[in-house]
């Protein structure tokens, strides 16, 4: 499966011929700046696990361009609607098909309010069954316990978790959350951004590999093969 960072916990991977985008934040980050051009992200889904505007700034310009359908909770797909969307599925936690595969939206502690400051429902996380592989983004989440269903629901080939700590997640309760869903391979977002979340690289990567497993810390701009 090909995966391609664009910078915070923006990224796609592709799948069966489709294009799944997740969390587009390109515009306000300035890591991204110069090397990721907005305007030429391909979509068929855009995929949003809150509504945080560093995961949906600019969700309405990608879909108005692609024509992609955004999936995303329903409270959050009410303001991408009242941004002019039209191609668009809510959830709640539960599970849905897709021309993709099987998608779980399962919960994550965090929160979620809109850029207008809208109620954005529960945050969440995303279980991709693709024929080809299976995988778990988190969305921005602390550690919980609901991390254990996943490995019930799927035998997971990579997970992409938040690493930066502060509003999600560090590299150390990351290990204990793949260690909870069974999964070797994880590819860290939502580092390095903002001052909130620099992270040592080496030393996130050193908890992994004490633990037995892998951190991937894509460059922005990067694709490689998972
Ligand atoms: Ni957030
Ligand atoms: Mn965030």
């Amino acid at each position: 499966m090909k995966f391609t960072f664009y910078g915070h916990s923006c990224f796609a991977i592709e799948t069966g011929g489709k294009k799944l985008l997740f969390d587009p934040f390109i515009s306000g980050n300035e890591l991204a700046a110069g090397i990721v051009d907005v305007n030429a992200i391909e979509a068929d889904y855009i995929l949003l696990s809150h509504g945080h505007a560093d995961h949906v700034a600019d969700v309405v310009s990608i879909a108005q361009r692609t024509g992609a359908k955004v999936i995303a909770a329903y409270e959050v797909i009410g303001w991408a609607e009242k941004n002019g969307l039209k191609n668009v599925h809510p959830m709640n936690f539960g599970s849905a098909n897709f021309e993709f595969g099987k998608l779980h939206f399962v919960p994550a502690a965090h929160s979620s309010a809109l850029p207008d400051g809208s109620y954005g429902g529960n945050p969440g996380g995303f279980l991709v069954h693709a024929p080809e592989k299976k995988f778990y983004y988190s969305g921005d989440t602390c550690l919980t316990m609901d991390m254990k269903l996943i490995p019930m629901y799927a035998k997971l080939d990579f997970a992409i978790l938040p690493v930066g700590g502060n509003f999600t997640m560090d590299a150390e309760d990351a290990v204990m959350a793949a260690n909870f869903i069974e999964c070797d391979k994880v590819v860290g977002v939502h580092f390095d951004t903002f001052g909130y979340i620099k992270i040592d690289h080496d030393v996130s990567k050193e908890k992994f590999r004490t633990a037995g497993k892998e951190l991937i810390l894509p460059k922005i701009g990067e694709t490689i093969d998972l």
